[in-house]
């Protein structure tokens, strides 16, 4: 998604991660026991019927609000459960005043739908997460669906989970800067079925992660993070509009849907 932050990151990553050392020296018997059956289970942080009680895990809009980079403004209408499946919608709307982020504005045709995880998810080391879940998402131009996670405070780290930029094609990302990024992309068979995305995020080194991106079961790449042990994330499923997915965008409505997210956390 490529957000643009107002602000630069000030925190020193770095020695933050320093500071949390790896536990790399032979640990008690049982605590090393507990460590690797939790490890090798991990703990469901989201279930996959997260939908049924949206107001326990899932907030409207942006963290930050309505607007981001592209054509769409969020509106909590445009966003619908029912047995368990998220349809965010976006229609278009004339009148809306421009959005603006990173100084930059961007004209406003669509109300869509957003929302993110009231949850914020952090790497520690030695730790990691599952993100995982089945999409039925719009590949037209102009439509720029996405299930992403980025950072709580400065930008980057961002990981596009799923990202698509209407090009029929699916992204999947990582950003250590906003021109150091990891970018690949692979064609989106049969957009009107269910896909299931998973994204496995484990600590690389004491301060970097490797991400490891798989399509109805199969592995499709690895990627870097550099800096993202200790780094917290907001995770945001939206429909964008337009933007990095080309204008304009359909003339009628567009549907994005979600189910069975399931967010799995690996962290000691
Ligand atoms: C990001 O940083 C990591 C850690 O240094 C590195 O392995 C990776 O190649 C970098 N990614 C890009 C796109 O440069």
């Amino acid at each position: 998604m490529r957000r643009v932050s107002l602000f630069a990151s000030a925190l020193p990553l770095a020695g933050l991660a320093a500071a949390y050392p790896r536990v790399d020296g032979p640990a008690p018997q049982a605590a090393a026991v507990q460590f690797a059956s939790r490890a090798a289970t991990g703990k469901t942080v989201i279930p996959k019927d997260s939908f049924n009680s949206f107001d326990t895990h899932w907030s409207y809009n942006y963290p930050w609000g309505t607007d981001h980079n592209g054509g769409a403004r969020m509106n909590k209408q445009k966003v619908s459960t029912a047995n368990d499946v998220l349809t965010l919608t976006a229609s278009p709307a004339t009148g809306e005043p421009p959005a603006t982020n990173g100084g930059q504005q961007y004209p406003v045709h669509y109300l869509s739908g957003t929302v993110f995880a009231k949850q914020q998810f952090t790497v520690k080391p030695g730790g990691g997460y599952d993100f995982e879940a089945d999409f039925k998402a719009p590949v037209a131009k102009g439509t720029w669906p996405a299930f992403w996670l980025t950072a709580v405070k400065g930008w980057p780290p961002e990981i596009d989970i799923a990202e698509w930029k209407g090009s029929g094609k699916i992204s999947f990302n990582t950003f250590n800067t906003s021109s150091q990024v990891a970018a690949h992309d692979v064609t989106y068979p049969s957009p009107e079925n269910w896909h299931t995305i998973r994204a496995q995020i484990r600590t690389a080194s004491a301060t970097d992660v490797w991400v490891k991106f798989f399509m109805d079961g199969g592995e499709i790449t690895t990627q870097y993070g550099k800096n993202y042990v200790n780094s917290a994330f907001y995770l945001i499923v939206d429909l964008q509009m337009e933007g990095s997915s080309g204008s304009p965008g359909p003339s009628a409505g567009t549907t994005f849907q979600i189910r069975n997210v399931q967010v799995t956390d690996y962290n000691p």
